[in-house]
């Protein structure tokens, strides 16, 4: 984990739970409207098995927004891809998808702070930057000892972000 912007987590976060917003780790009964969420916001490719996540309930019992993550073990380590991130559009730029990302933070400390990496569009740098989070450029590739040279597929999440 890098340097991460504590006084947003922090402002967020009481805000939040202040308006009576819940975060918890994402179980079966929510598994529909997670991925209903992540298919409208992100697209259907999106929804994958074998993923983990972390919700936020709104005040009115709603899944207001979710992060799902993937453990993959490889011969040389183990690597957690971010696989989506996605908040109801009525609930955007309230801080609750930065509330997301530190609580996938933890779970990631709970697992002895794995490498952790995904693709984000550029202009949500700065989510990911104050999240701890180095964002590389439209394009570059991740060149990691265990998974060598990756590129970036996607036309629209073209930037690798990693907690290294
Ligand atoms: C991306 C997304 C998850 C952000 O959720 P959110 O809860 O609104 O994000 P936050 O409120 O935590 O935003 C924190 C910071 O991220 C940045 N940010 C968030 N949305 C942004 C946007 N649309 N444009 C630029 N910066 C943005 C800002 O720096 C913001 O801080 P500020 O509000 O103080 O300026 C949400 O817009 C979404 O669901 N989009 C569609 C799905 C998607 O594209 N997911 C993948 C993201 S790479």
């Amino acid at each position: 984990m890098l340097d991460f912007n504590a006084e947003k987590h922090y402002r967020f976060s009481r805000l939040l739970v202040e308006q009576g917003w819940t975060f918890r780790r994402e179980t079966v009964n929510d598994r529909d409207a997670a991925d209903r969420l992540v298919s409208d916001s992100i697209g259907p490719s999106a929804v994958g098995p074998d993923q983990e996540g972390i919700v936020a309930v709104a005040p009115n019992g709603r899944i207001g927004g979710v992060i799902r993550y993937q453990a993959l073990y490889f011969p040389k380590g183990v690597r957690v891809f971010l696989r989506a991130v996605a908040v109801v559009g009525e609930y955007r730029r309230q801080g609750i998808a930065t509330v997301l990302i530190n609580l996938f933070g933890t779970v990631l400390r709970a697992h002895g702070n794995p490498v952790a990496i995904g693709n984000c569009e550029q202009r949500m740098r700065l989510l990911y930057e104050d999240c701890g989070y180095r964002v590389l450029p439209p394009g570059m590739p991740f060149v990691d000892p265990v998974l060598g040279v990756l590129y970036c597929s996607d036309q629209k999440f073209d930037c690798w972000f990693a907690n290294v």
